[in-house]
């Protein structure tokens, strides 16, 4: 027997607050009404900062509901792009850049210092939970490697001593 989902989302578990759903109707409105699906990418970030920075299954079944598209269809987005997590992050994750140009501008050295700085690995959580470290592919910003992203602002041509000013300046 086939089963054919006829490009319906399945039904979710959680619903999403009122004041997600206004934002992700921001960007649904810039697209026609039958092309919802297209403001995915915005509302994955929208619900993925609004829900603790990560994504459950739960809450992407439930934007797929919200934009009428098969559950799958947004798993394959959220799990493509380095940008969502699904799993708990730090309240500032620290996403350090380890490709070609960053790594030839010492990344390496940014990242043992972040690691001994937090006393945490790549993929881990500090215990207060404020800070996590991810490594990340290139992020564009070469021409100031090595760098990394913090909440959503790129900091470059890194140096321990800088790093050190963006870690105090967080904490
Ligand atoms: S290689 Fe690091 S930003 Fe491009």
């Amino acid at each position: 027997m086939v089963v054919t989902l006829e490009n319906k989302a399945i039904s979710s578990k959680q619903e999403l607050s009122s004041e997600v759903l206004a934002k992700i109707d921001s960007w649904t409105a810039k697209y026609p009404k039958d092309q919802r699906q297209s403001a995915v990418i915005p509302a994955l970030h929208i619900v993925q900062d609004a829900y603790d920075g990560s994504l459950t299954s739960d809450l992407m079944d439930a934007l797929a509901a919200y934009l009428g598209m098969p559950n799958i269809s947004v798993y394959e987005v959220a799990t493509f792009y380095s940008m969502y997590e699904h799993k708990p992050v730090g309240k500032n994750k620290l996403s350090v850049c380890t490709n070609i140009s960053c790594m030839l501008r010492g990344s390496d050295n940014v990242l043992a210092h972040l690691k001994t700085r937090l006393g945490i690995s790549v993929g881990e959580m500090t215990e207060d939970g404020k800070f996590s470290i991810k490594e990340v592919e290139c992020m564009g910003a070469c021409g100031g490697a090595p760098m990394l992203e913090l909440n959503k602002v790129y900091y470059e041509n890194l140096t321990p001593e800088k790093l050190d000013e963006i870690i105090d300046a967080v904490k």
